[in-house]
């Protein structure tokens, strides 16, 4: 250990005497983590661990991305902070890039700090909008941690709110794996789509909130006609589609943004995360017609600040550069493949999901009841040999895949290699 680390076990104790016992952390055995350098993090004693959960899906260019570092540090010695009452260049030219990037209409947007930022103003756009109060969710979504955002989230894991907000309603989501209705995809003609018809013809609701590809849910990967029968519906009844995009953007899905995998344009689409590769950030963006309804003063202290946007701005043009969206594709689709081959000899995965960048492998019993030990161990197994993954799922039993989108199919190969060697000794 290098001295000027005081090492996990100090850490620990401080997080113990002075955090709010919500803040958890991963692993029995955790590492300080201290320097970053594109799809690696380096711990304390200098080990090197190859990240493949990427900060929980954010650091899309790769930790400490020499590109998006430079232009952060040249900002913050320029000019660090003003907020929106005064005139600066990056929010917009920001605002600008997002219109150009973001599919159909959408073309205006608001700059806050986080992901639950977001998802709260883009409720509140809907609310003003459509002059209604209700909302539709779904129960494997998560949406943030504000008040009304943590109450849109279904995920109980997520939901410590001991005074529920009303006027929301969840459906279950697409998780053909564990369908809700005990449906079998095509043939279930997507109940869980229909549904929502049922939900929203009161014509009291505002807006279907969901992410294209639910993350902390596991993964869950709705089917190719899901979207659009969405869509219709929500037409049908004039309820708006917020699309929240804080996980699935900026091409970790194969696609800039999930949603262009269904060919449908949201209402509104959030986000956060990996839009400025760490620096703390989030965003709505919406059409000219919506956006119209939201004219009374709205600011977010440090949203659009020049350090943020500028980040923001480096990190797009490194995605772009170096065409990260179709190495995300490329590398996603090679790493679903190896999955899918281990998974015929490997009892413990019940399936493989998700696109581009962004893959579950949902482990199980052999009577398919979720493998909750066993992800512990999978876990540990991997950080042990170098390999940071991550674990979501209703059950958290699902092992999660996101790394930075600058990893090679050498670290593909090794992941891969490695995460079977557990399961072989798991197994026996
Ligand atoms: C899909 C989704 N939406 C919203 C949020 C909340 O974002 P933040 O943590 O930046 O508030 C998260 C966070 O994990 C998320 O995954």
């Amino acid at each position: 250990m290098t001295t000027n680390h005081i090492g996990p076990d100090a850490i620990l104790q401080k997080k113990l005497e002075y955090l709010i016992p919500c803040v958890y952390h991963f692993y029995k055995k955790p590492m300080q983590i201290v320097r970053g350098e594109m799809q690696y993090l380096f711990d304390h004693t200098d080990k090197q661990y190859l990240d493949f959960y990427g900060g929980v899906s954010v650091m899309n260019a790769g930790h400490c991305n020499p590109e998006v570092v430079e232009k952060i540090c040249e900002q913050i010695r320029t000019l660090q902070h003003t907020t929106a009452i005064y005139l600066t260049q990056p929010m917009v030219d920001l605002a600008e890039k997002l219109a150009q990037i973001t599919p159909g209409s959408l073309k205006r947007s608001f700059f806050c700090a986080s992901g639950s930022e977001a998802n709260d103003g883009a409720a509140l756009l809907a609310q003003l909008y459509t002059k209604k109060n209700k909302f539709v969710a779904t129960r494997q979504g998560l949406h943030g941690r504000t008040k009304l955002t943590m109450n849109l989230t279904g995920l109980p894991m997520w939901r410590t709110d001991p005074n529920p907000l009303g006027d929301i309603v969840h459906i279950p989501g697409a998780y053909c794996y564990r369908c809700a209705y005990g449906l079998t995809y095509p043939r279930c003609d997507l109940q869980c789509a229909r549904y929502l018809e049922d939900v929203v013809k009161s014509g009291d609701f505002a807006a279907f909130i969901i992410e294209p590809i639910q993350g902390n849910g596991g993964i869950i990967t709705p089917p190719p006609e899901y979207f659009t029968i969405i869509r219709k519906i929500l037409d049908k009844y004039n309820v708006l589609l917020i699309a929240d995009e804080v996980q699935t953007g900026f091409g970790r899905t194969g696609e800039m943004f999930a949603i262009e995998h269904w060919n449908v344009v949201p209402d509104i689409m959030t986000m956060a995360k990996a839009l400025a590769n760490g620096t703390p950030i989030g965003a709505f963006i919406t059409n000219d017609k919506i956006a119209s309804s939201y004219t009374r003063p709205g600011a977010s202290t440090t949203g659009g600040n020049p350090v943020s946007a500028t980040a923001a701005l480096a990190t797009i043009n490194v995605i772009k550069k170096y065409q990260l969206v179709n190495k995300s594709k490329d590398l996603g689709s090679y790493l679903k493949s190896k999955l899918l081959e281990i998974k015929d000899k490997r009892r413990l995965i019940g399936d493989v999901r998700g696109k581009g960048l962004m893959l579950g492998i949902e482990l199980i019993k052999d009577d398919k009841t979720p493998a909750i030990e066993e992800i512990d161990n999978i876990l540990e197994g991997l950080k042990d040999r170098g390999i940071l993954a991550g674990k979501t799922g209703v059950s958290r039993n699902v092992l999660t895949f996101q790394p930075p989108l600058v990893i090679t199919s050498d670290d593909v190969d090794r992941v891969v290699d490695t995460l079977d060697d557990i399961l072989s000794g798991l197994e026996k």
